[in-house]
This record gives C-alpha cells, structure tokens and sequence, in this order.
C-alpha cells in the first residue's frame, strides 16, 4: 500500500461526503496539492478548489477540475463563476477550509483580513475551520514577519499541518516544504473528527526509560516513543486534553499536549501517581524498563580489566501500581496496557489483564519485523469482553483504531 492509499482507507469513515474547500495558492508546491485533492475525492469528499491568480501560473485550473470532478473557482469578479457558486457560497458549503500551500504572502493576506481575490475572499467569509499549509523557501519561514503573521493566525484558531524539513525547489534545505499530500488529508480528517474525548482527561506514557548505573551509562530500549505519541495525538484530535509523560525521543510533542519528560522508570511512576486523579483514561504505551541496577555510582566509573557486573533490581510496575489502587474505588479511569509478545499474544495478554487488574491489554507483535523502532505495528486489543484483532498498519492509523475501541469504555462509565 502507498502512504496514499493507507490514509484513505483511514479517513474513509471521517471524510465520506464532507464538504471540504481546498484553496490553491501560488508556489511550487502547488503541485503537490493535485495529489491531496485526489486523496480526499477518494477518500468520499465533495471537493471544491479556489485558485489564486498567482497559483493559477504553476498548475492549470483544469487539473484540479478532472481532479475534483467540480468547476474551479479562479476569479472573484467573473460574472460567470459568481452566478455558479461564488465566494459566498463556497465559504458557506465548506465544513473545512485546507490551504495548501500556504505561501508567506498568503498568509500574511489571510491575516490582514485582504479580500481581493477568490481565496481570500472566501476565507474571510467562512466560518468553517481553516488547515493551513504551509509551504515557502525557509528564509522566507524563519522571517520575523512570517513567524509574527503565523503567531496571529494561530491565536484565531487556524489549524496548521507542516511545513515538513527537507530539500526545497528553491535549491535550500530546512523548514518550509508543503506537508505530504497524506499528511494534509489525514490532519483535515482530524479536524472533522467528532469530538468524542471531549472534555475527557487523557494521560500516555510513550518511549523507553533510562535506568542509569552511573551518572553517563544507563540501561534502555530501543522504543521510539511514535505509538505513544501518535495516541496522544489522536486523543487530542478527538477533544480531550492529553498529558503526555514521556521517556527520552526524538519526536516532537504534539502541539496542544502538556509534555510531562521523564528518564527514569522511578520518574515514570512518580509522574504517573502525582497526576492519574480525576484522569479518565490512562494508555500505557511506555516501554518501561523493568530493571534497573541496584547501586548508582555518584561518579563515573572508571573501566578496569577483565568482567564487570552489575547486579539489577526490579523496577515498579505502574500498571499493576495504578490497577491496585483503582480496584475498588467508585470513580476510576480507564486502564490500558501494552504488551510486547513474540508468541501466544492473546493469551499472555489475558493473563496480564488479569494479574495487572487493568480493561485492556494492547498486545504488540514484536518478532522479527514486529513494532519496536517501525513506523508500522499490527495489534490485538484485549478486553475482558474480547478480542479485537488490528491488521498491519502505521502507527497512526493503529492509534486511531486504538482510541476506536477504548472511548466508548470511557464514555459509558
Ligand atoms: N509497565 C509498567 N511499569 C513497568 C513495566 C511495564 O507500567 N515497570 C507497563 C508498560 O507500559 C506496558 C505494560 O506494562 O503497558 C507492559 O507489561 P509487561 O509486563 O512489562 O509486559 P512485557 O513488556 O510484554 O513483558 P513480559 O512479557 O516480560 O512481562
């Protein structure tokens, strides 16, 4: 499967016959956005496309009329295309607006509220939420103007995917490349998500820990964190508020989530014990270490010839830790685990269930080509209910489908 056809079928429930207005404007990456408007008719969406006059110089109106299967919107003051449908009536229709690319002269006319064109015109008259993505050289990204015009669209609650990091057309490499056209389709379909963690408190734990036998040596693992993160970032597209406690990665944090970093499994816990009340859902993605070394030098250890041993001790369970404390109280969150199986995954899964006193038990395939350190992973959800088995996919994607089966658990305590 291309990374196209994996977030069709992704956002195929979320995108079915949404109305979504996909405004072109004038760079390079204009091309790119052909694609996204493919993805999301694919997907189910009624797209239309508005062009400005400068993004009309790079792709002809025309592909993304055979792309949209809809008339184009290229001119404001075109008696002809007023008649059809019009500004007004494509800031009307649009349960979501997606600018890709956001140029930085787009940008900086969307935020003085300039309605001289099409595109512009039309955002100015909706009341539909706004993707924006943007695309530019990075000089231009990194400018104080555009950086000032990007802080004033985000305080007016414009959504922003990208831009992604890499080589550019305009020969430079840094921040300013138009986010892959399945980034843009799977950001809009969060947007249009319901919001059914609304108001709901959601804490995940991602990525390893570190358990140190000297101040610069430490045991660890080679998780990534991306499970975790891409949960915390699905729980917030779907309204909830997510604390989001995590091992050293490399990842950024969602924007919208409190990031609570930790090293230590001790950490972990401690994190996890201060914060768990009045939390509705508790996802334990984190590949807590379960050892560490008993003695932590206060100074580096000096190497000396011949073995060295290191005598490790147990680490807490935070999960065993949470599903005693919660046991019998009137109010508790929903607990989920994970666990990393290379063989009989759903009974070893049970059996954790059980003995960790948790509601579900996200059992990971960890063999050979299995999850730890892919951008892939294939999951079975246990519950005391029953099995839900998740077919290969990306993370994300097995994220969302996570979230699937646990919210409604939620929702009905
Ligand atoms: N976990 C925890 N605290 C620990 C260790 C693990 O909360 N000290 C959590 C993990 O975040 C994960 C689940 O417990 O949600 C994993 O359970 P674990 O029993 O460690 O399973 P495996 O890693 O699969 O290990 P094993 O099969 O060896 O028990």
């Amino acid at each position: 499967m291309t990374p196209g056809d994996e977030v069709v079928a992704e956002v195929e429930g979320l995108l079915k016959e949404r109305r979504i207005l996909v405004a072109v404007g004038g760079g390079i990456a204009a091309y790119k956005a052909c694609e996204a408007v493919r993805l999301f008719v694919r997907a189910g969406a009624e797209v239309h496309v508005a062009m400005t006059r400068a993004a009309q110089e790079f792709v002809a109106p025309l592909t993304f009329q055979a792309l949209s299967q809809r008339p184009v919107a290229t001119d404001l003051l075109s008696p002809a295309e007023e008649q059809q449908i019009g500004h007004i009536g494509l800031a009307d229709r649009a349960e979501l607006v997606v600018v890709a690319p956001t140029t930085a002269d787009l940008a900086a006319r969307i935020r003085m509220g300039v309605a001289d064109d099409i595109v512009t015109a039309a955002l100015l008259a909706t009341t539909a939420p706004v993707l924006l993505a943007p695309a530019m050289n990075v000089h231009m990204w990194e400018h104080p103007a555009t950086r000032e015009n990007w802080e004033v669209l985000r305080s007016r609650g414009y959504q922003q995917v990208g831009p992604d990091s890499g080589a550019m057309a305009c020969g430079h490499t840094g921040d300013g490349r138009l986010a892959e056209p399945w980034d843009i389709v799977r950001a809009a379909a969060r947007m249009l998500a319901p919001k059914d963690l609304a108001g709901r408190k959601v804490i995940v734990t991602a990525g390893p820990t570190r358990e140190f036998f000297d101040p610069v040596r430490f045991v660890s693992n080679p998780s990534s964190g991306r499970m975790g993160y891409a949960i915390a970032s699905a729980a917030l597209a779907r309204g909830a508020e997510v604390l989001l406690i995590s091992g050293p990665v490399s990842l950024s944090a969602p924007a919208d989530a409190e990031l609570l970093p930790v090293e230590t499994a001790a950490e972990m816990a401690q994190a996890v014990q201060e914060r768990v009340e009045g939390a509705d859902l508790v996802v334990m993605a984190a590949a807590v270490g379960d050892y560490r070394p008993q003695h932590v030098a206060s100074h580096k250890l000096k190497k000396s010839p011949g073995a060295e041993t290191v005598v490790f001790e147990r680490t807490e369970d935070i999960l065993v830790m949470l599903g005693a404390h919660f046991e019998d109280a009137p109010e508790r969150p929903l607990l989920a685990g994970f666990a990393a199986e290379t063989e009989h995954v759903v009974e070893h899964a049970r059996e954790k269930l059980e003995r960790k006193k948790v509601d579900a038990i996200v059992a990971n395939f960890v063999g050979e080509g299995g999850a730890f350190g892919s951008d892939e992973n294939e999951v079975v959800i246990v519950t005391r209910e029953g099995t839900t088995t998740l077919k290969r996919a990306s993370k994300e994607r097995i994220a969302w489908q996570i979230l699937d089966a646990l919210v409604p658990r939620v929702v009905r305590r």
